[in-house]
C-alpha cells in the first residue's frame, strides 16, 4: 500500500510573522542534505545561512556536547569555565588581538565592536568623536546598533529612529573613505558582502579603509560573520584582502551550529575596559565554547582548507559555464564556497523571479539562498562532496529552465521553457529532467544517486528568498 507523505510545511504556527507564514519544517541532516518532515531529502547548499560548516549529523559535535553538558552547562559572566577560557585562547591567538567578548549571535558581536569601539574614541578622542560608518549593502544584524549600520531601508525604517551619528558611504569608493576624518570612531565593513550581493572588496578600497584607519585612529572593525573561519577557503577572509582589523566579530560556524560569537579585540580597546562596561549572561559558556574549539581545530587545518579551496575552484568553474551558457545570468560572485550568480530580469520582478528560482530548486531536491536583490547564493557545508558541487549546479540548471525569467529590457526570455508556476501547483519541468531531488545521504554522508523522494508536492513558492533574509 501506497503511503501518503505527510504535508512538510507548516503554515500558520504560532511563529512570529516576521518568518514566512509558511515553513518547511526539517526534521533530520546527514552531510550535505536535510530531511523534511515528510521524509523527503535535499542537498542544502545554504547551510542554515552559512552556518553548518561541517554538515549535520556529526557525532564528533555531538559527543563533545554531551560530554561537556554532563560536566557543566552554564556558570553565568560572573564566573567562567576551562572551555570558555580555552577559546578565547586560541581565538586571541589567531592574530593581533588580546582578548576575546563572547556572545550568542552575530548581532551581538557586531553590538559589542560598535559599543567597545565608541567607548574607546570617548576615552582617547574625547566627545564629538562618535561617528560610526558603514556601507551601502552591508548587513550587520537586528538589534538596535547593528541595524544602525545596516543601511537597507526595508530591514530599518519600522525600527526609525535608530542610533544617532551613523552614516551609510559607497561600498568600493575609495574616494568616499579618503574624506573620513578624526570624528569617525569606527568603520564597518565586510570582506564579502553575505546579505547584499555577494560584492567584494576592491584593493583599492582596501587601501583606502586601511589609510583612513592609520591616519585618523579609527576603529577597523571587520565583519567576518559569514565569511570567516574557513567559508572563502582561509580563516579570515579580510587577511587573504590585506585588511588591517582592529576588531574582527564571528558568530555563524563558530559553534558548529549551537549560538555563539566572538569580538575579537586588540590591546589599546581591552586596557580601558572596566568589569560591567559590557556582558552577557549566555555569551561563551561551557558547552558552546567546547563545541567552538572542536569547530575550530577541524576547520583550520591546512588540509581542511585544501579541501574548501578545492572545492571553491570547482563550483566557479561549474557556475561560470552555467552562466556562461545562459542570458539570464550575469555575473558570478564571492569567493570559496561563498558563491553567487546575478539573474538578469527587470528590477521590479527580481523579487518574484528569485522566489520562483528557490522555489524550482526546492522542488528539485536542492536548497539555496538570496543575496542582496538578484542574486542566487550557494554556501555549502564546507564538507560537501565534489559530486555534490556537481549535482546542485545540476539542479540549478534545470531549476533555471522550468521559471520564465522576463530579460530586463522587457523582452520575454528566450531561455525558460515552461511558463512561471502558479503557486500552488508544482514547477513544470523540461524534458529530461528527473523528478528525484538531490540524493539520499547513506550512513557515510555519501549520496545513493537519484534519491526515492517524490518530486515536490505541489507547494507555494513562499521561499527563503523571504526567510532567507538573514536570520
Ligand atoms: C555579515 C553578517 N553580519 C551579521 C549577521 C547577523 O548575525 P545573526 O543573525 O547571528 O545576528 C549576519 C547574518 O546573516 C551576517 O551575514
Amino acid at each position: 500500500m501506497k503511503m501518503k507523505r505527510k504535508d512538510p510545511f507548516q503554515y500558520g504556527a504560532p511563529i512570529a510573522r516576521c518568518y514566512a507564514p509558511e515553513l518547511l519544517e526539517l526534521t533530520k541532516g546527514k552531510g550535505s542534505r536535510v530531511r523534511d518532515a515528510s521524509g523527503r531529502w535535499y542537498l542544502d547548499f545554504g547551510a542554515g545561512i552559512a552556518v553548518n560548516a561541517l554538515g549535520y549529523g556529526r557525532r564528533d559535535l555531538a559527543r563533545v556536547a554531551a560530554r561537556q553538558m554532563r560536566r557543566l552547562i552554564h556558570t553565568s559572566n560572573l564566573y567562567t569555565s576551562p572551555p570558555t577560557v580555552a577559546l578565547a585562547r586560541t581565538l586571541t591567538a589567531s592574530g593581533p588581538f588580546d582578548a576575546c567578548f563572547f556572545g550568542n549571535s552575530g548581532t551581538e558581536a557586531n553590538e559589542a565592536a560598535l559599543k567597545l569601539a565608541r567607548l574607546y574614541a570617548s576615552r582617547t578622542k574625547g566627545p564629538g568623536h562618535a561617528r560610526l560608518v558603514s556601507f551601502t549593502n552591508s548587513f550587520h544584524g537586528r538589534t538596535m546598533g547593528a541595524l544602525s549600520v545596516t543601511p537597507t531601508s526595508a530591514y530599518r525604517e519600522p525600527f526609525e529612529p535608530l542610533v544617532p551619528e551613523t552614516e551609510t558611504l559607497p561600498f568600493n569608493d575609495p574616494e568616499a573613505v579618503a574624506q573620513l576624518d578624526r570624528r569617525v570612531a569606527a568603520c564597518i565593513v565586510e570582506v564579502i558582502q553575505g546579505e547584499g550581493g555577494l560584492e567584494q572588496m576592491t584593493p583599492e578600497f582596501v587601501e583606502a579603509l586601511n589609510s583612513a584607519r592609520e591616519e585618523h585612529d579609527i576603529v577597523l572593525i571587520v565583519d567576518e560573520i559569514q565569511t570567516g573561519l574557513g567559508r572563502t577557503g582561509s580563516v579570515y577572509a579580510h587577511r587573504t584582502a590585506g585588511l588591517k582589523a582592529d576588531i574582527v566579530t564571528l558568530a555563524k560556524p563558530l559553534a558548529g551550529g549551537l549560538p555563539l560569537s566572538a569580538t575579537l579585540i586588540p590591546e589599546r580597546i581591552n586596557k580601558l575596559l572596566s568589569p560591567g562596561d559590557h556582558g552577557s549572561t549566555f555569551g561563551g559558556g561551557p558547552v558552546t565554547t567546547a563545541v567552538a574549539a572542536h569547530v575550530w581545530k577541524t576547520i583550520t587545518p591546512e588540509r581542511f582548507l585544501e579541501q574548501v579551496r578545492a572545492r571553491a575552484v570547482q563550483l566557479d568553474g561549474e557556475l561560470d559555464e552555467l552562466a556562461a551558457s545562459r542570458s539570464e545570468l550575469g555575473r558570478t560572485l564571492g569567493a570559496g564556497l561563498l558563491r553567487g550568480v546575478e539573474v538578469r530580469c527587470p528590477e521590479n520582478q527580481a523579487k518574484t523571479v528569485i522566489k520562483e528560482i528557490l522555489g524550482a530548486c526546492r522542488s528539485r531536491g536542492l536548497l539555496i539562498l538570496r543575496s542582496g536583490a538578484n542574486v542566487l547564493r550557494l554556501a555549502p557545508p564546507l564538507t560537501v562532496s565534489k559530486e555534490d558541487v556537481s549535482t546542485a549546479v545540476r539542479i540549478l540548471g534545470q531549476a533555471l529552465d522550468a521559471v520564465e525569467i522576463p530579460s530586463p529590457d522587457g523582452n520575454d526570455s528566450a531561455q525558460g521553457t515552461a511558463p512561471a508556476h502558479a503557486p500552488g501547483s508544482p514547477p513544470t519541468r523540461s524534458s529530461g529532467e528527473s523528478s528525484a531531488p538531490a540524493g539520499r545521504p547513506t550512513s557515510t554522508g555519501a549520496t545513493t544517486g537519484a534519491a526515492t523522494g517524490q518530486s515536490a508536492a505541489g507547494q507555494s513558492t513562499t521561499e527563503q528568498s523571504d526567510q532567507g533574509d538573514p536570520s
